[in-house]
């Protein structure tokens, strides 16, 4: 395969069937026919890339409009999806070709200064300037170990079919996304997409449960989505509740929703797949060593447009701080940058100055959501000090006091 027997480019919508079938089998699974409607729901042709060898559609990627939480602020940010190269093809850089274009595509329509993604394996992303910027944490307990003190406060939960309640979960989510760096804006297409539940992707669990709870006085304010999966070899019927998503208000709908979770009847364990390594939740429980926890790897960050990136975020300390940064696949990002900030606003502006810290667009990346310390990088070697004093200056600032989280895969 030479250079110039490959044309990469969008799809048309008739070649949206063979895209959907290459992610799908690049993937490992088959594509069922609902599939197609489901991403249908959220697919943005625009944004589609392909990679033609001759009439053969051989890799694939794709980008979401969506906005993103941010420290202290929502952006916009390219949400980046459907990465996959026909195992016919690997290997001979057509990923890196993709990655390349796409890159110069969002920086030249202008409208996002990050991108994120999920990446399947740790390896593929860094090359092209994304850095680890959230970590999640994976838990599975015994409810008979570990339990939630029941909640004395008024209120009540009432079981729903999710599809009917969409304004309801949806009004929840946005009161507290803003909120949690990480958190993806959920336009009425996402929350269909998100609640659909096609049978083959049960893998053996229930359908997805919602619970709704309000405040006693008629107010939502917080729900919960989960299944639950037969115990394999139980004498009798024993279930495990698989918490897919709980997003509260305050703390009593928070306490509530998981004492519920964890006290379903034949039921013996809880997992959860996604929370925040600063969940309420293991403070809450009378065991926190028993909760299973494990951490997995959550969003990986692109800084697009670096000034635009560094003062749309807010920081937790004032900064003041001359950053040199090198990015070789979008040049404009490499330089000396001058960035000065705090709580209220910030601003970036190229400089002459010396830096007092030298590091490159993959680490603005990983330290840009807060969750990657600044400071735990320079120790690694990756984030050079050049003034005394200026790491752990901008390791407090470019820090938050939520910790990232993204609580679903796009
Ligand atoms: C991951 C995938 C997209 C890579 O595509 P590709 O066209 O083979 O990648 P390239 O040839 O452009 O590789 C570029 C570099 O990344 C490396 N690389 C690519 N995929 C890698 C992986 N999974 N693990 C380790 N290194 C990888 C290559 O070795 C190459 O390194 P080099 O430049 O030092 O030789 C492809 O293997 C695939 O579709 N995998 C299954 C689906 C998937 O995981 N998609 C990613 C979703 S997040």
């Amino acid at each position: 395969m030479t250079v110039d027997e490959i044309t990469l480019r969008p799809i048309t919508e008739d070649e949206f069937p063979a895209y959907q079938t290459l992610i799908a089998t690049t993937f490992g699974h088959d594509l069922h026919p609902e599939d197609l409607e489901l991403e249908r729901l959220v697919f943005e042709i625009d944004r589609s890339l392909a990679v033609f060898d001759g009439d053969l559609l051989v890799a694939t990627a794709g980008s979401f409009t969506r906005d993103l939480s941010v420290p202290g602020a929502v952006l916009p940010a390219a949400h980046v999806t459907a990465v996959s190269v026909a195992q016919t093809h690997r290997r001979r850089g057509l990923l890196t070709r993709m990655m390349r274009r796409q890159l110069q595509d969002i920086h030249q329509a202008g409208r996002e200064s990050i991108a994120v993604l999920w990446a399947s394996e740790d390896a593929i992303y860094g090359r092209f300037g994304y850095g680890l910027a959230s970590v999640r944490v994976l838990i599975e307990a015994s409810n008979r170990e570990v339990t939630v003190p029941p909640v004395s406060a008024p209120g009540r939960i009432r079981q729903v079919k999710a599809t009917e309640e969409v304004a309801t979960l949806a009004a929840l989510f946005d009161e507290v996304r803003p909120h949690r760096p990480g958190f993806s804006s959920r336009p009425d297409a996402w929350w269909r997409y998100r609640l659909a539940d096609p049978e083959h992707g049960r893998h053996g669990a229930t359908a997805l449960r919602t619970a709704i709870h309000d405040n006693g006085a008629g107010q939502p304010d917080g729900y919960a989505l989960w299944r639950t999966r037969y115990q394999e070899g139980s004498l009798g019927p024993r279930y495990q509740v698989e918490v897919k998503e709980v997003v509260a208000t305050n703390l009593t709908a928070y306490q509530r929703l998981w004492h519920f979770l964890m006290n379903l009847d034949l039921t013996r364990k809880f997992s959860c797949w996604a929370l925040a390594t600063d969940e309420p939740l293991f403070y809450l429980v009378n065991a926190p060593s028993q909760l299973g926890r494990r951490i997995g790897d959550n969003l990986f960050l692109r800084i697009i447009d670096l000034p635009t990136a560094l003062t749309g975020r807010r920081y937790a300390t004032p900064v003041d701080v001359v950053l040199e940064v090198t990015d070789e696949l979008l040049p404009r990002n490499t330089g000396r940058w001058h960035l000065t900030g705090d709580a209220t606003g910030a601003s970036c502006q190229p400089t002459d100055r010396p830096a007092d810290l030298t590091l490159g667009i993959q680490e603005l990346g990983a330290a840009y959501l807060g969750g990657t310390s600044l400071w735990a990088l320079g120790q690694a070697g990756r984030v050079v000090e050049r003034t005394p004093g200026a790491l752990s200056g901008a390791a407090a600032a470019f820090g938050w006091h939520r910790a990232p989280l993204s609580i679903e895969v796009f």
